[in-house]
């Protein structure tokens, strides 16, 4: 494999990809496919932007000539898949915006890969990063295995689950070489605010409402953002065609708990007596369709290829807030304009 398509490379963990293979295989050359939406910020690579094997295009996957072209242009030899709409919330709002760039982006991308690589499947590899939210959700106990069927219940996972059955498609159909994983949700550096645990740290940081929807009694299994970087390289180099993997940090939290913690954290990287941080805690109006519980079965990804988490959600957590803490610059720059719109909307009326 040479050339590299990675599209989304200018978001939180399309960022995280680049940064990693950028800087693992210099003998790679890697182009970051971005539209640069809101999510999309080019300040996330600023320490490999002038690395020899790393290449920056703008455009956008909904955009079939411009991707045909582009194809037919670079002739890359893989694709690694980030670029979506991510956020639950805006896909309630705005469905339409993810039937766009999470369905149709998807299908442009593999019928563009299809005309470039027919007749050389096996020297080529399209990989589509998902997510669990495909399956569903689940009651108090039991995980999502990669036999779960899916089940998906906002716009944003109905859409990557059309995407996901799209991608299996082109490999069941055409025999293109495809392969997708699904991991749970994700923190670290680059995380744009709009998510819970960026959200909450920019929230506390400002001594504003952190706000918790519902009772806080939803379940998510969160991952270290590189420790899911890592796991996409190891099942791009290793895994074989038509494949399927989950990937998650059996890392259970009631966002209640979640938050709780993230607050006592706060107040001792700010040092603020304790307990300051958690009177900003503030129950709210609950998300439409809210999911209860996620929770990925992950043996296959560790019995097959050797991965595991490399960090405790504690270890993580407590980087991920001495990252927000230690980039003011990075946080400042994207909650001015727009954010401060989206953020009224969203949540003055809960
Ligand atoms: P993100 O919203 O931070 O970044 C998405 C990136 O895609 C942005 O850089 C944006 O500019 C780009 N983009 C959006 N529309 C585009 C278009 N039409 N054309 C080209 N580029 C476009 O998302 P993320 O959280 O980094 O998620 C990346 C991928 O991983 C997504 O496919 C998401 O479904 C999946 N995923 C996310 C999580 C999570 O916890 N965040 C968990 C599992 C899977
Ligand atoms: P989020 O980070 O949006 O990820 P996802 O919906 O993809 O799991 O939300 C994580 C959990 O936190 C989810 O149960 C919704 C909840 N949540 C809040 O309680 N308050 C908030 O302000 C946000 C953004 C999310």
């Amino acid at each position: 494999m040479k050339k590299i398509i990675i599209t989304g490379g200018a978001g939180f963990i399309g960022s995280h990809v680049v940064r990693r293979f950028v800087k693992t295989y210099p003998q790679y050359d890697i182009i970051n496919l971005d539209k640069l939406t809101y999510a999309g910020n080019l300040a996330n690579l600023k320490d490999i932007e002038n690395e020899p094997n790393y290449r920056f295009v703008k455009g956008d996957i909904v955009d079939l000539e411009f991707i045909n072209n582009l194809f037919a242009e670079e002739q890359p030899d893989a694709v690694i898949h980030l670029a979506a709409e991510s956020h639950v919330d805006r896909s309630i709002t705005n469905p339409l915006d993810f039937v766009m760039t999470n369905v149709v982006g998807t299908v442009n991308l593999l019928n563009a890969a299809r005309n470039i690589w027919k007749g050389r499947y096996s020297e080529t590899r399209f990989y589509h990063v998902s997510t669990d939210e495909v399956y569903g959700t689940l009651g108090e106990d039991g995980m999502f295995t990669e036999q779960t069927g899916y089940d998906p219940h906002s716009p944003y996972s109905a859409s990557k689950a059309g995407s996901d059955h799209f991608v299996r498609a082109y490999h069941d159909t055409y025999g293109i070489d495809a392969i997708v994983s699904n991991c749970s949700n994700n923190y670290g550096s680059f995380h744009f605010p709009e998510k819970l645990i960026p959200l909450a740290i920019n929230n506390i940081k400002q001594n504003k409402p952190v706000p918790v929807y519902g009772k806080g009694e939803n379940i998510r299994d969160w991952l270290w953002v590189e420790d899911h970087a890592r796991a996409i390289d190891v099942i791009f180099h290793k895994a074989k065609a038509g494949t399927t993997y989950n990937i998650g940090g059996h890392n259970e939290w009631k966002n209640i708990d979640l938050i709780t913690l993230l607050c006592a954290t706060m107040d001792k990287k700010l040092n603020r007596p304790e307990g300051t941080s958690a009177k900003l805690i503030t129950f709210v109006t609950d998300r439409a369709g809210h999911d209860l519980r996620y929770a990925i079965d992950s043996t296959k990804l560790k019995n097959e290829l050797g991965w595991v988490p490399s960090i405790t959600f504690e270890e993580g957590l407590e980087k991920t807030v001495e990252w927000y803490l230690e980039n003011e610059e990075w946080l400042d720059n994207v909650t001015s304009g727009h954010y401060q719109q989206y953020y009224n909307t969203q949540y003055n009326h809960r």
